[in-house]
């Protein structure tokens, strides 16, 4: 019997063909399942990632609050001319401690994924207020309304909290100090040295240009200033992730 032969029996019997066509369909789920048991492997350790401060995180809630992921992707493809813009392409353990991530695809502005310290805090306060004061050609919407906008969070320890229910490694000290760490990153007179100690890297200082208030604009500039910059790539190793 030729295989056409024995192929016509198995399309003839309806019985043997979903009986086939069950073995074929779980086969190729294993494939494509198994490997998502195993992500946590997949995602390379790299130096210098930590959690988001307190400041920043609020500052994360904002920009998806707001809707900055309209328009801008947080994510660097390994193509040349996107790593001649915007820097380095951007590894997935840059992004392991975002819930949710935010790398879309949709890029009506530019890409922010490493956008931390490219600009000054004074330039980020501009062009949140009006984006065609520093940009004329500029589609962006005016986010003015950041500035006067008190920060008003009352319980910040609850979003480690949850982030850590999720896998966000905040230590007990971390949640414990959460409110006290999310004043002192935007008090240019704060000792800051435990902040520093938890948060390595993390930009301290008065964001909005108004010491005297904690506004919104402040946490968003805050969360701004530090993407892309928590791993230092002038000493990264391709090979192993470390250096
Ligand atoms: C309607 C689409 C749109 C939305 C929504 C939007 N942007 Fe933009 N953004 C743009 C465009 C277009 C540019 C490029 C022109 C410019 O610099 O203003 C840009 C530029 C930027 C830049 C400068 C990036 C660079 O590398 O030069 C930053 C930072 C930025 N946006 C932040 C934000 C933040 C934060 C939000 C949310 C509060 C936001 N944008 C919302 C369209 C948008």
């Amino acid at each position: 019997m030729s295989i056409l032969d024995k192929h016509r029996i198995l399309e003839k019997n309806a019985t043997l063909l979903l009986i086939g066509s069950l073995a074929v369909v779980t086969i190729g789920g294993i494939v494509e399942i198994a490997p998502l048991f195993y992500l946590q492997n997949t995602i390379e350790k790299v130096e210098g990632m930590r959690p988001y401060s307190p400041l920043e995180l609020v500052g994360r809630n904002i920009y998806v609050r707001e809707g900055c992921y309209v328009c801008h992707s947080q994510m660097i493809r390994p193509f040349r001319d996107e790593v001649e813009r915007y820097g380095h392409y951007s590894l997935a353990a840059e992004s392991m401690y975002d819930h949710s991530f935010q790398w879309g695809s949709k890029r009506t502005g530019p890409d922010l994924a490493r956008v931390g310290d490219r600009y000054s805090n004074e330039w980020h306060v501009q062009h949140l207020i009006e984006p065609r004061s520093v940009v004329p050609e500029s589609v962006m919407p005016s986010y003015a309304f950041l500035k006067s906008t008190p920060l008003k969070v009352s319980r910040i320890d609850y979003d480690l909290i949850a982030n850590r229910r999720v896998g966000v490694p905040y230590s007990d000290e971390m949640i414990a100090s959460a409110d006290a760490d999310m004043h002192a990153q935007a008090n240019p007179d704060a000792d800051t040295t435990d902040l520093l100690a938890r948060y390595p890297k993390a930009k301290i200082g008065d964001f909005d240009g108004n010491p005297q208030a904690l506004t919104e604009m402040d946490a968003l500039i805050a969360y701004l200033q530090m993407l892309g910059t928590l791993v230092d790539f002038s000493t990264y190793n391709e090979a192993t992730g470390s250096r």
